[in-house]
């Protein structure tokens, strides 16, 4: 099978197969953002499990209240990070890469701070705040980075066609690029040229008057040109289409485009494939190679094989099947699919995320 043959992202880091276990917030770090030893142990989990790389749950650039959530902002976060990563390259074979992430301010009265708020400066600090988390990350041992530019976050929301800034950074597809661009660009400074940098994307905001493939296809070929070394293809997750709820804090995956990042079991199969798909056609249509992943309702690894055998993606990201199951590819590559606790995409996972509890799985207990 393609899915358990060794890959090679941009021909700089090997991973032993097609499988990527892509970020999924646990909420078993401190409200300060440091390690714990059950954060550990559940990396280590996942790393055991077989999948290639496992990508880590979005890691704070910044100094923010975000609740338990990684951050990297400070050298002081180095040394519990350092531990995981050689953990997980000591006790297994899997790559380990932290996704790194800017968000914006929301609070329980229903105030959210908008890309519109940001005065300039605050603009132009974000490069600078990535690139030296990227750099932490290296020297903590990662094997690669990803940067956090999906769903309800800033740099997503800059990219936006939500984003309606005045000047030089929103407007027009250039403007609303441009921070992207300067992002990418100060991170990859900071790490060097023979570090894996990947970005994850929105293939479709799924809102009325946001981004849709018009929109990701040229921010994809954009970012390729700049050098990115993979490219992850999720969906939706905005505020623009939040329910609210009285007394909380508004939650990008509480409307349709929320059900599109995660998508439940009502979904079909493989639904947001066709949006990494037809991002790879025009990559490599234009002389590019990148590797595209893909997520979102992919259970089993026949579909996993069948999305790469018809080649609409390179690799493929498994969240929560393997959140229910850390063993899910271990499993099939010895042939125990029998074995295998089934995800049933009822998202409970989610709510607890939501509701910054400890992510468990529902099936845990059937094991
Ligand atoms: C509890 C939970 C937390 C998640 N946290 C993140 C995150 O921090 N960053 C991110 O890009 N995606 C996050 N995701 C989305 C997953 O990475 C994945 O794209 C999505 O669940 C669809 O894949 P799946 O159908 O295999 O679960 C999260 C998903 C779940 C269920
Ligand atoms: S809680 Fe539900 S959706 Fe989440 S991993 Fe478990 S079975 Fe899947």
């Amino acid at each position: 099978m393609l899915l358990f043959e060794p890959y090679r992202i941009n021909d700089k880091l090997q991973l032993e197969n097609r499988i990527v276990m892509p970020p999924v917030v646990t909420r078993l770090a401190t409200n300060e953002g440091h390690v714990t030893d059950k954060l550990i142990d559940r990396y280590l989990m996942y790393a055991d499990g077989g999948a290639g790389m496992v990508v880590t749950e979005a890691v704070s650039v910044k100094k923010q209240k975000s609740g338990q959530l990684l951050r990297l902002n400070a050298d002081e976060f180095i040394p519990a990070l350092a531990e995981l990563t050689s953990r997980v390259h000591e006790e297994t074979p899997a790559k380990i890469a932290p996704q790194i992430i800017h968000f914006l301010k929301i609070a329980r009265s229903g105030y959210r701070q908008k890309v519109e708020d940001l005065d300039l400066e605050e603009v132009q600090e974000i490069p600078r705040l990535f690139a030296e988390a990227a750099a932490r990350s290296r020297e903590a041992g990662f094997d690669a980075v990803e940067l956090h530019y999906a769903h309800a976050y800033t740099m997503a929301s800059f990219l936006s066609r939500h984003n309606h800034r005045k000047d030089d950074y929103g407007g027009s597809l250039k403007n609303r690029l441009r921070l992207a661009e300067e992002v990418l660009q100060a991170v990859r400074s900071s790490v060097g040229d023979d570090f894996v940098i990947g970005a994850r994307i929105n293939g479709d905001e799924f809102t009325t008057g946001g981004n849709s493939q018009a929109q990701s296809k040229p921010i994809a070929l954009r970012l390729a040109e700049l050098g990115l070394d993979y490219l992850s293809v999720s969906a939706g997750g905005r505020f623009e289409d939040a329910v609210p709820q009285e007394g909380e804090a508004l939650d990008p995956y509480t409307g349709y485009s929320g059900y599109r990042t995660m998508p439940p079991r009502w979904m079909p199969e493989r639904v947001n494939v066709y949006l990494a798909s037809e991002i790879k056609a025009v990559l490599n249509q234009a002389g590019y190679s990148l590797p595209v992943l893909t997520a979102g309702r992919i259970p089993t690894a026949e579909v996993a094989e069948d999305i790469l055998q018809r080649g609409e993606a390179d690799v493929v990201a498994i969240a929560r099947p393997i959140l229910c199951d850390p063993y899910w590819p271990r499993k099939y590559k010895e042939g125990r699919e029998k074995d295998i606790v089934k995800c049933i995409y009822c998202n409970q996972c989610r709510e607890a995320e939501g509701a910054f509890e400890e992510v468990t799985c529902v099936q845990w207990k059937k094991d």
